[in-house]
């Protein structure tokens, strides 16, 4: 299964990205925006294709090896940003594409995948001395582990929190699938297991912390005038970079530059349909002087 960037029609207009230009692609991934990114920027100019899981970024380096000369990968979490790229800060343009790649679920190696079966990990950063989603099933109480359930809104948290615990110790995917399973039977195309599974791969990586961290350090990460354009993929990473990006506004570090979120058209959702529930948020960095207003770019849209 190959990774199909989302919206690069879109990010790249929303990036406004000039030759000679320095951007940051926050989650390089397989290089598929990073790639774009590079293009546009021209030989004079610099793509900090960064990502906090190595392995996708040794591919990410194989698959933009064209352009390698204008580029810099660099092994690092959002909340690292600021310090790990001070020597070319601020960028004129920032993209985010947050979650996950197909290639965390192409084998079950790495424990995202509910289709195949593996060790109960789910890091992203596997160098990383943090908890394995495996640790936090085993070892949190069952209240906890229910508030973590609920993290993307899966109402059945405590029953599930409750097989959990008692069908420990939970060390691979099959059995956390199938203790879930056991309280919360199949009952549309979506696999039970579904919310859960997400609401863990949150918590393993602290993915809302991340996010948040790398929204507020947006004002050092890019200069004024410069843009700045979020992809999320579910109601949790988008409810967080609404009322982010909206703080940003009200503090006058920032404009949002789309009345609506910008979402993928039909053509991209038939030929890719994990890109259905994507939505991007375009900001451009406020100015010290000048004004600014929202405009309106004619993409499909929803109201924000
Ligand atoms: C949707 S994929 C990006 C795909 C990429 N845009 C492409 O076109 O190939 C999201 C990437 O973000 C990375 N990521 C998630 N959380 C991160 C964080 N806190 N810091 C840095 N990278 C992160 C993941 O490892 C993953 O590779």
């Amino acid at each position: 299964m190959q990774h199909k960037s989302v919206m690069p029609r879109e990010a790249l207009e929303a990036l406004a990205l000039a030759p000679g230009h320095k951007a940051i692609d926050a989650t390089s991934g397989l290089g598929g925006h990073s790639r774009l990114l590079a293009e546009a920027v021209g030989e004079a100019g610099l793509v900090c294709a960064c990502d906090t899981d190595a392995e996708s970024l040794e591919l990410a380096k194989s698959n933009c090896s064209a352009f390698a000369g204008r580029m810099r990968f660099v092994h690092t979490r959002f909340s690292e940003l600021p310090q790990k790229l001070q020597d070319i800060l601020p960028a004129d343009a920032l993209l985010a594409d947050f979650g996950t790649s197909m290639m965390h679920f192409t084998s079950g190696e790495r424990g995202f995948s509910l289709m195949n079966d593996g060790p109960l990990d789910m890091r992203l950063d596997r160098s990383s001395d943090g908890p394995t989603a495996a640790d936090l099933v085993n070892r949190l109480t069952e209240r906890e582990l229910a508030d973590l359930i609920f993290i993307t809104g899966e109402r059945r948290s405590r029953q599930i929190a409750r097989a959990l615990v008692r069908g420990r110790p939970v060390n691979t995917m099959r059995r956390f699938a199938e203790l879930v399973e056991s309280v919360s039977p199949r009952t549309g195309k979506l696999h039970p297991a579904t919310l859960s599974a997400l609401s863990l791969r949150v918590a393993t990586n602290r993915e809302y912390e991340e996010i948040e961290a790398l929204i507020r350090s947006l004002p050092i990460l890019v200069r004024p005038g410069g843009r700045v354009a979020l992809i999320t993929f579910h109601s949790g990473e988008d409810g967080l970079a609404k009322a982010l990006t909206r703080q940003l506004a009200k503090e006058g570090k920032a404009v949002l530059i789309n009345k609506h979120v910008w979402t993928p058209s039909a053509e991209e959702t038939r030929a890719n349909p994990a890109s259905r529930s994507a939505k991007m948020r375009v900001l451009e960095m406020k100015q010290p002087l000048g004004k600014q207003g929202e405009t309106d770019h004619g993409y499909s849209g929803m109201d924000i």
